[in-house]
């Protein structure tokens, strides 16, 4: 297994490029399954864990694909399976996108429940009932969905999410393309990923309106094609790399991005004393001599993102005073602050909420990560505490960062990446 050692105490300094996005990259891959007519060159893909499962899962379908370079070419014409097997789906919750498009282009589709996760119930219930108010039945047997359509196709409905969700939108979007006459999705989603996957829908040949709303209208159609398409930055990796000069007094300029897709996180970093600056495609920060204590709610697009909420308590270690910060998306994401304890912080939780002392001299010592995010927030502590921090079970940073320890060093971090025995 592999560990990051941090010798912290160095500043984070430079420019670097945001890699491509994950939470993009994974339902555009998916939507590929809708159309067997023609090849399909995705650039942009970032080379880490989720999206080598996602490629093992579209192998497990049927479909070809070559990836280097992050460019990933494939082509759904010869798909053989419509099961996506639990033990792929275990391997990553977003496995639960192929159920749309497999749905709507073959009329059947049986994909594993995806299982529990590390912080706090993450049902899929939205997702079947978006697919149910499509025409669908629906039936859980021996741990998999069987999912069904009408005469093998899906017809157009209504569907109203009681809550936001992602993930529910998306699969919904893209089950919709397929199917007769128009869908209207409301209280839908609408992240960048969601808009950018409207993009890469319409790219092929669907007609979706309201895009980048909450009210969306898609026209079913019967000719769909595969495409080239640029995916868009990490907005994510782009706000952590930005986290990790705030918390290190440092100063960064993070290219290749759309700094209107961070417009919530930019206005907290200012709050925080940071001086920020954005062009067309590029974010600058200059961290100030003291942090000030800055509280935030993590919510839905366009409010401040739920990825970025361990990060930000990791910088709110290093403010001078308290700040508040409360999860209105996953209630109990806050495995990272017993880990951010241990590294010396003073972080209290009450219900959905954290509560920072600050400022707080870090220590280097072991520390384990439990979640993709909760792993980031104690690489940024890791960063800024005394002497050496290990960071183990780095498979969950791999998951969702390309080569992190690779692009801080580029930027002044001494980190090395080592093997270990956990027993
Ligand atoms: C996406 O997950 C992201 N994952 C998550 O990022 C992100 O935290 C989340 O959106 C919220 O922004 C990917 O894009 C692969 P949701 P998703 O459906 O789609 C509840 C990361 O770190 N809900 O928007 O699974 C749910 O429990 C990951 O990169 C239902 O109740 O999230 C949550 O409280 C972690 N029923 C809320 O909605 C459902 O059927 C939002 O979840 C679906 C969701």
């Amino acid at each position: 297994m592999d560990k990051l050692v941090i010798k912290g105490g160095r500043r984070i300094s430079g420019s670097i490029t945001a890699s491509g996005s994950k939470n993009t990259s994974l339902p555009i891959i998916a939507a590929t399954l809708l159309t067997g007519n023609g090849n399909f060159t995705l650039h942009r893909i970032p080379d880490l864990k989720d999206i080598l499962t996602f490629i093992q899962l579209l192998h497990h379908l049927g479909v070809e694909t070559t990836f280097s370079d992050n460019t990933l070419r494939l082509s759904s014409e010869q798909v053989q399976s419509l099961q996506a097997p639990y033990e792929l789906v275990k391997k990553m919750r977003a496995s639960i996108y192929v159920l749309g498009p497999l749905l709507a282009r073959f009329g059947h589709a049986r994909v594993s429940l995806p299982g529990g996760c590390a912080f706090g119930p993450r049902p899929i219930d939205l997702h079947l009932m978006a697919m149910e108010k499509l025409g669908a039945t629906i039936t859980i047997e021996t741990g998999f969905i069987e999912a069904t359509a009408e005469n093998g196709k899906l017809r157009g409905g209504h569907i109203v999410f009681p809550i936001s969700s992602v993930g529910a939108t998306g699969n919904a979007l893209m089950a919709a393309t397929l199917a007769e006459g128009t869908t209207y999705i409301s209280n839908a989603a609408a992240e960048p990923e969601i808009e950018t996957l409207c993009r890469f829908l319409m790219a092929m040949g669907a007609t979706i309106r309201g895009t980048g709303t909450t009210e969306l209208e898609i026209d079913g159609s019967n000719s769909l094609k595969a495409v080239e398409f640029h995916n868009v930055f990490d907005r994510i990796e782009a706000g952590t790399l930005l986290a990790a000069a705030a918390i290190t007094g440092g100063e960064i300029t993070v290219n290749g991005v759309e700094p209107e897709q961070m417009k919530a996180v930019l206005k907290k970093f200012v709050h925080a004393g940071c001086t920020v600056e954005s062009t067309e495609e590029s974010i600058s920060l200059k961290s100030p001599r003291k942090l000030i204590p800055t509280d935030v709610t993590a919510k839905p697009y366009p409010s401040f993102p739920t990825d970025m909420q361990a990060q930000w308590i990791a910088l709110m270690t290093q403010a001078e005073g308290t700040s508040h910060v409360i999860d209105k998306v996953y209630h109990e994401r806050f495995n990272h602050i017993p880990e951010l304890n241990r590294l010396g912080a003073h972080i209290e939780i009450h219900k959905n909420q954290a509560i920072v002392h600050g400022p707080q001299k870090l220590s280097g010592t072991k520390v384990m990560s439990t979640d993709l995010r909760a792993s980031a927030s104690l690489v940024l502590a890791g960063l800024v505490a005394e002497g050496t921090t290990e960071v183990l079970r780095v498979y969950h940073l791999d998951r969702g960062y390309e080569k992190i320890e690779v692009k801080l060093n580029s930027l002044g971090a001494d980190i090395s990446r080592e093997k270990y025995n956990e027993f």
